[in-house]
């Protein structure tokens, strides 16, 4: 099982951006922890602060792979295009947020991209793309 991580704009800062909000552990580390919790799946991670790189690493993977847990960051709340590439694409998405959005600005509550995504998590910290791990790692053994 072939599963992305996607980690949109300003992710890239984790463990020096705002730790309060986001934590002071970098995204590289977390990635290693992963790697060796999920054995069973074929992880890889991109991390982009384009809109477009970000579009395009979904056209990419998104006929081939059985999973992309995608953190958009900010576009999340902006962007109908990455909405677009999600529903363009047959290999489920599921939406992760560090923050809890919904406890945040209003301008945090929507997401363009829920609609299109096979499920959203919310606020658990790093801990919300171990939960996305764990639904793919279920269907393996279902
Ligand atoms: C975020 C929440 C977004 O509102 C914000 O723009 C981010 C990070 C999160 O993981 O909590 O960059 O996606």
């Amino acid at each position: 099982m072939k599963i992305l991580i996607i980690n949109g704009p300003n992710l890239n800062l984790l463990g020096k951006r705002e730790p309060e909000k986001y934590g002071n552990r970098t995204f590289e580390n977390y990635f290693e922890e992963l790697k060796s919790t999920f054995e069973s799946i074929q992880l890889s991670y991109y991390q982009s602060n384009n809109e477009g790189s970000l579009i395009d690493k979904i056209h990419e993977v998104g006929f081939d792979y059985d999973g992309i847990v995608l953190n958009a960051g900010a576009y999340t709340h902006t962007s109908i295009a990455l909405a677009d590439a999600i529903a363009a694409v047959p290999t489920p998405v599921v939406e992760v947020h560090i923050s809890n959005v919904h406890a945040r600005e209003e301008f945090r509550h929507h997401s363009h991209l829920s609609r299109v995504c096979k499920g959203v998590i919310v606020g658990f910290g790093l801990d919300s793309y171990s939960l996305a791990l764990q639904y793919f790692k279920n269907k393996i053994i279902k």
